[in-house]
């Protein structure tokens, strides 16, 4: 599927946190590789470490032990890294385009060289019409949205995103999985998404990566190899039924 060197290359990564209670070891020993313009989705039990995951490879949070890869000459992971956080996260008294232009001023780059870039991201995502609008006028679809318009504006190789649906009603979950895989093909990123939702996890990804409970390890790296695009109507089929079964049965056994 791919012969090209990874993007990111994770091995034997660890997380022991240090609380007032004692140590507490969330990432038990993570090992997985992500290729460039892969789809790659984490699922696991609640706690077991996936935002802490997405955290390190995002250097907001440091590692215990074990190593990060990332292969230099297309990945800088200071500017290379985009993430959509579960809430929206929008500053509330900037309007959608600023929001948007945010990375480029924590980035000191030249916000001017990029508003029309900001505005054809918020095409992209479906926003057109509301750069002007502030957040609180936007639903709650809406406004992420705009955050994954943020995680763009920078043009970085690799997007994390953790649970960025969680919040949305099924019926605008669903809606948003399809856009983003829009997305995704159309701005050929890679993508990191982290997700308990085992039937978005397998409608998206190329891979599904099923980590066990606290302290996590990898269970096993599903290779999805449904056809694509992916439509609604793959969900029921027999192919996705199998893919179902085998993530609940690797969950079954942590
Ligand atoms: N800053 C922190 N200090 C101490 N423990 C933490 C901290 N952040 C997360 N944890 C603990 O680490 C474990 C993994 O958390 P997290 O990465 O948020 O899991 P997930 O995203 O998979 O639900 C949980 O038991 C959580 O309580
Ligand atoms: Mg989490």
């Amino acid at each position: 599927m791919h012969g090209n060197t990874p993007l990111l290359s994770i091995r034997d990564l660890k997380k022991v946190y240090k609380t007032r209670d004692g140590e507490l070891e969330a990432l038990g020993s993570v090992t997985f590789d992500i290729y460039p313009q892969e789809f790659v989705s984490i699922v696991g039990p609640s706690g077991c470490g996936k935002t802490t995951l997405l955290k390190i490879i995002a250097g907001l949070l440091p590692k215990t032990s074990g190593e990060i890869f990332v292969d230099k000459n297309q990945f800088d992971p200071s500017r290379e890294v985009g993430f959509v956080f579960q809430k929206p996260l929008l500053l509330p008294w900037r309007k959608v385009i600023d929001n948007v232009l945010l990375p480029i001023e924590i980035l000191k780059l030249d916000k001017r060289r990029y508003i029309e870039k900001a505005r054809a991201l918020l095409e992209l995502v479906g926003l057109s019409g509301f750069e002007n609008n502030y957040p609180n006028e936007l639903s709650g679809g809406m406004q992420q949205r705009v955050s994954i318009a943020r995680a763009l504006i920078h043009d970085p190789k690799l997007i994390l995103m953790d649970e960025p649906f969680g919040a949305l009603d099924a019926l605008t979950r669903e809606r948003m999985n399809l856009e983003l895989l829009r997305i995704w093909s159309e701005s050929q990123k890679t993508i990191l998404f982290v997700t308990h939702g085992i039937q978005e996890a397998i409608f998206l990804s190329d891979r599904v990566i099923i980590l066990s409970a606290r302290p996590s390890r990898m269970i096993k790296a599903l290779d999805i190899e449904l056809p694509r695009p992916r439509t609604m109507e793959v969900r029921s089929s027999a192919e996705f039924g199998v893919y179902s079964l085998e993530v609940y049965r690797c969950l079954e056994l942590t």
